[in-house]
């Protein structure tokens, strides 16, 4: 099983050698709509590590897509090299395809075939591929094998494009947005089989999504990504940490307190107060552990009650917001 701590300690000081993907100051020029041109890739410089579950996360138009689809050969760039497993995308594309995996957009497939047939048809193209049946047994839809894409339930087709993209047995996965327009549960199952792939098949795993929790929970490294460049890269936790950005401690009162008595407790910087029904206060603080006891030694002195009481530590939705000046979906 491959852990993050396996990872890091994997990662040599030169990045590029011996990366799963390199991408090399890539640049993709488009016509732009109102004349011109415009870069959707702006200049992209990357690895992944083998074995890393890597995240880039980027809003609507970032360039996510734009850059799976050159790492996959599918398209070149305008300027720049990337390559997988050493292999390059463009001048080495026929020995790379054999050892990718790219997941496409179900609706994409032949309707007409059923999903054994589609793994066979796929899997023909391929030198060695993986047996249809045991391809469907793995995501739980060895039952539909006789059925069209169609036919398939939201998640299930998802589940189903992934494992689509798993028939040459590849070591690299694409999938770009393998979880958008599902519910929170379907998106929850779909995360434990990215999971599998990646931990428990070994294979080394590029996803694109715009889901801050996405990122945060299947990705070693995250990306993010906007306007077609870089903006940071690093472990969600890293990138949390190199936040500056203090907690919030949130609790409600039936009836309202001083703030300038809460502004004094330890570690707090601001106060924002909102009445919804009870009185809310919000107290952003660095140091949560001085600030929840002196909280709660104010209030017996006081004599105010303090309810629903809840810590936040900033998370990756802030982490992007303070990078970007934005949040991923307004
Ligand atoms: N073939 C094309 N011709 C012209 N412009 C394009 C083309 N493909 C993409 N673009 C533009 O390039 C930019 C990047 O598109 P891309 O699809 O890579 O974004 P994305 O990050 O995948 O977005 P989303 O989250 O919506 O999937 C967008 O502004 C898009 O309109
Ligand atoms: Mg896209």
């Amino acid at each position: 099983m491959t852990t993050a701590t396996q990872i890091r300690q994997h990662s040599s000081s030169d990045e590029l050698q011996g990366a799963a993907v390199a991408v090399r100051d890539v640049l993709k020029t488009y016509p732009h709509p109102d004349g011109g041109t415009f870069n959707a890739v702006d200049g992209l410089t990357f690895s992944v590590r083998p074995g890393e579950v890597f995240g880039i996360l980027g809003p609507n138009g970032a360039g996510k897509s734009t850059t799976l689809e050159i790492i996959e050969g599918l398209q070149g760039p305008t300027s720049g090299a990337t390559s997988v497993l050493g292999l390059d995308s463009q001048r080495e594309k026929t020995a790379m395809k054999t050892r990718i995996g790219v997941q496409l957009q179900a609706s994409s497939y032949f309707e007409f075939l059923t999903l054994e047939e589609l793994l066979q048809l796929f899997g023909s193209f391929y030198p060695h591929s993986v047996p249809a049946q045991q391809l469907l047994d793995k995501v739980g839809l060895l039952d539909k094998r006789k059925a069209l894409v169609g036919q398939l339930s939201g998640g299930q087709a998802q589940r189903f494009s992934i494992v689509a993209a798993m028939v040459n047995d590849p070591d690299v996965v694409f999938l770009d947005e393998p979880t958008t327009g599902l519910d929170p549960q379907a998106r929850r199952n779909l995360w434990e089989l990215v999971r599998g792939i990646n931990d428990g098949d070994g294979k080394t795993v590029v996803l694109t999504t715009h889901y801050m929790e996405e990122a945060e929970q299947l990705s070693h490294r995250v990306a993010i990504v906007d306007s077609g460049r870089l903006q940071a890269l690093d472990t969600p936790a890293g990138l949390i940490s190199s936040l500056a950005t203090d907690h919030s401690v949130v609790f409600s009162s039936a009836r309202p307190i001083a703030t300038d008595g809460l502004n004094t407790l330890p570690g707090v910087a601001t106060v924002r107060n909102r009445v919804n029904g009870a009185h809310t206060y919000e107290l952003s603080t660095r140091s949560p552990k001085e600030t929840v006891p002196a909280l709660f030694q104010m209030a017996s002195i006081r004599r105010f009650e303090v309810d629903d009481l809840t810590v936040h530590a900033p998370t990756l939705e802030d982490v992007f917001l303070n990078i970007t000046g934005r949040r991923l979906r307004d």
